[in-house]
């Protein structure tokens, strides 16, 4: 199994997602800058991990702050929560995450070491729970799987896999189980353009583990559902509304789209974490717009006139009326349900 956010030594430990595939590099992370500026780099990313690896950012703070006084520390502590809280926008979880990690420095009692102490218990805690949430939705998402055919081809999107959250993955923990019960007959790979999370990450991490799998350009998703190759779609989320509304990696709304076009089912894999029941509906999600050489320049080349304009939206939000469930830690829900899934 793959993690990409590790505690090890006094020091976190991230497997590098920008080098993938061609390289396996694993950097250590000591300071909180250091871990804002991972996340902002996309050395982690996938919005479970990022919430694992900003809790871990939050004790890294907390140990630099020096005082004793434990109105200070927590003034301090507020100053790292910003800070990483500034990286990206739209993956809830990043803000769920230094939350609970605050709530937990306000609610300890004793001097200002042993709120650092329970701050790194709690990182460890939040980084063993998703784990565990991944690989609850992997089962829970196998039962909600199409019961025909027997062996499935699911088309999935950017990477929801292990890279993405503590281990496991959501959408691709739906994969895996499907695939340890035998009833995957493979995986459909979008590119996932710009960054090509689907590309590099997705495949990467099927071919670490056995799983067959077929890259597409992101354009080829209508022709293969067209031509009968797909019988489920599978993503992930980076935000979730109250009503289902779903934001994830740009291009799982068109793909929902045609996904309904084939009477395809279309699922959205997540923990509650990704839930923002604060938000009614996907209308107020934050949208992460990137830099846009992500666009114009492919390794070394740059592609385009240079006297275009460009815009790199980094998410896109699907309609909940085009998802067929999502599946929690807690089960399988209509989007309509979800508020009972929380219970
Ligand atoms: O920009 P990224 O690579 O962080 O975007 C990731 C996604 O959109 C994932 O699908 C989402 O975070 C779910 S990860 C389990």
């Amino acid at each position: 199994m793959l993690y990409p956010v590790i505690w090890h030594d006094n020091s976190v430990r991230l497997i590098d997602q920008t080098r993938l595939p061609n390289e396996y590099v694993v950097v250590e992370i000591h300071r909180s800058e250091d871990m804002a500026e991972a996340i902002k780099t996309m050395i982690v990313r996938g919005a479970p991990a990022i919430g694992v690896a900003a809790a871990y950012g939050m004790y890294l703070g907390a140990r630099e702050i020096e005082t004793s006084d434990r109105h200070e520390f927590l003034l301090g502590l507020e100053q790292v929560a910003q800070l990483l809280r500034s990286t990206r926008p739209t993956a809830v979880n990043l803000f769920w995450a230094i939350g609970r990690m605050m709530q937990t420095a306000y609610e300890t009692l004793g001097n200002v070491e042993e709120i650092k102490q329970t701050l790194l218990e709690t990182a460890v805690a939040i980084n063993k729970e998703d784990l565990q949430t991944c690989q609850a939705i992997g089962d829970h998402g196998l039962a909600a799987l199409p019961k025909n055919p027997e062996k499935l081809t699911i088309l999935t999107h950017c990477n929801a896999g292990a890279l993405a959250t503590a281990g496991y993955g959501t959408a691709l923990g739906v994969v895996r189980s499907a695939w340890r019960e035998n009833r995957l007959w493979r995986v459909f790979a979008d590119e996932t353009r710009p960054r090509l999370q689907g590309a590099k990450l997705t495949a990467w991490e099927c071919v670490q583990e056995g799983i067959p799998v077929t890259v597409i350009t992101d354009n080829m998703a209508a022709h293969c559902m067209k031509q009968g190759l797909i019988d489920a779609v599978v993503v992930g989320a980076d935000r979730i509304a109250a009503n289902g509304d779903t934001a994830n990696k740009i291009g799982t709304y068109s793909l929902a789209i045609v996904a309904q076009k084939h009477h395809i089912p279309f699922f959205v894999a997540a923990p509650l974490s990704t839930v923002d029941f604060q938000l009614a509906d996907g209308n107020k999600i934050p949208i992460e717009e990137r830099h846009p050489v992500e666009i114009y320049q492919i390794g070394d080349t740059v592609i385009t006139p240079s006297e275009v304009e460009f815009y790199n939206p980094a998410f896109d939000v699907t309609p909940a009326e085009l998802i067929t469930a999502i599946i929690t830690e807690n089960g399988a829900f209509a989007p309509s349900d979800l508020l009972k899934s929380a219970r």
